[in-house]
């Protein structure tokens, strides 16, 4: 506890203070990884706890998934339960955001004529998972428009409420955009769907550890996340929550035993226990990321430096490229990403390029019709790499 008091009193600013934390990482030294967002690499006491996991299933694979590995992953569920403000039986692990999305398109009740509202934010593999859902029974996707620029919670809400009609049942929202790195104001939108009687489905793999998450006060239906991003978990990792009135309709789109036998699933989650045999060290290994985000990091200290870097980043690009940001750089808006339109033109090379001449890992994203640039930052990230970034990108714009 004094480690993690004097942990976060460190100067977000300074990278020196940040070096000792860095170091949990190893990342490849040719490479400058902006990209915690899309792939998270874990720190190595997650890896080392994930290979102890492969090499005593390899060793004896009966003893370990017979005996050993259901309690284990009772276990794992609880803490990660715990971590999520919500209880065991509430959420089930699943492989990632999309494998969790696809459950829940699948299961929920949709019929000819229903509707089910997204918005233009969301992430595109979302989309299509929907699309293809309505089209098999006939109901239909709408695509509510976000305001061009943020400015207050209201008026998220009103831009998704206009949205619904009489015949929508479901609302699919991120709680962190993709391609615009947006916190939206989720609880307020669930309230708002609750009043119209509409359920609301969270994207959320961008949310655990970046900000706060407390499931059982969201006043969310069903919440889909990965943990391979900002927790840090091994890549394959994430979860589906779903509110006890919806519990007895979620199906296994994989279906196999449920449990392992002679057991035999009796409740929602258990059908979600054994889907064959597969790598159980993933799923094993998720408390120990929770472990060393809060307990040797901290989340409060994690936020303070990386949301420090994110802001940096923010400002020192749009200082660069004269742009404004769709949403204020203060309030909240933002988290551990920052989001920078660039000037007007062709972007599409621009990714490659900075991988090819700088070896910096940052994506380059198309969003209605105009080019951004979302910087990523974690604890292993630097200053002095946002400083390569912005010099990279100014030496680009000037051609
Ligand atoms: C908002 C959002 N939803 C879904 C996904 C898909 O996540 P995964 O590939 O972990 O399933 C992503 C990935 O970046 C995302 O940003």
């Amino acid at each position: 506890m004094a480690e993690l008091a004097a942990l976060s009193k460190r100067r977000p600013e300074v990278d020196a203070d940040w070096a000792d934390l860095a170091a949990h990482w190893d990342i490849r030294p040719d490479t400058i990884y902006l990209n915690h967002g899309s792939f998270g690499p874990s720190p190595r006491v997650v890896r080392e706890t994930r290979r102890r996991f492969i090499d005593a299933l390899d060793c004896q694979p009966m003893d370990f998934y017979v005996r050993q590995f259901e309690p284990q992953l009772l276990e794992a569920r609880r803490q990660l339960a715990e971590f999520l403000g919500t209880t065991q039986k509430n959420v089930v692990f699943a492989e990632n955001a999309t494998f969790a999305m696809n459950v829940v398109a699948d299961s929920f009740p949709l019929k000819a004529g229903d509707e089910v509202l997204l918005n233009d934010h969301e992430y595109g593999a979302v989309l299509r998972i929907w699309e293809r859902r309505c089209r098999r029974v006939g109901a239909q996707v709408k695509v509510a428009p976000l305001p061009e620029r943020f400015e207050s919670a209201e008026q998220v809400v009103e831009a998704i409420t206009a949205g619904i009609t009489r015949r929508t049942r479901l609302a699919i929202v991120s709680q962190i955009t993709s391609p615009t790195a947006i916190i939206l104001p989720v609880a307020e939108i669930a309230a708002a769907c609750r009043e119209r009687e509409v359920a609301i489905c969270v994207d959320g793999p961008h949310v655990p550890a970046q900000i706060d998450l407390h499931l059982d006060t969201l006043g969310v239906d069903f919440y889909c996340a990965s943990l391979h991003k900002w927790l840090c978990a091994p890549l394959g990792t994430g979860f589906l929550y779903a509110h006890p009135r919806w519990q007895s309709i979620v199906q296994p789109q994989l279906l196999s035993w449920g449990r392992l036998l002679p057991a035999l699933p009796e409740q929602w989650d258990e059908q979600f226990t054994w889907s064959g045999t597969r790598d159980s060290s993933l799923y094993l290994s998720v408390p120990a990321a929770i472990d060393f985000m809060t307990n040797t990091i901290g989340l409060g200290t994690f936020r303070s430096r990386c949301g420090w870097l994110a802001n940096e980043a923010g400002a020192r690009l749009l200082e660069l490229t004269g742009e404004r940001p769709l949403a204020p750089t203060t309030g909240g808006w933002y988290g551990t990403m920052c989001h920078v339109p660039l000037p007007p033109g062709d972007w599409s090379q621009l990714q490659n390029w900075l991988w090819e001449a700088h070896r910096i890992e940052v994506p380059i994203i198309h969003f209605n019709s105009r080019w951004f640039v979302r910087v990523s930052s974690h604890l292993y990230n630097t200053t002095a790499q946002i400083d390569l970034l912005v010099r990279a990108l100014a030496s680009r714009l000037a051609k």
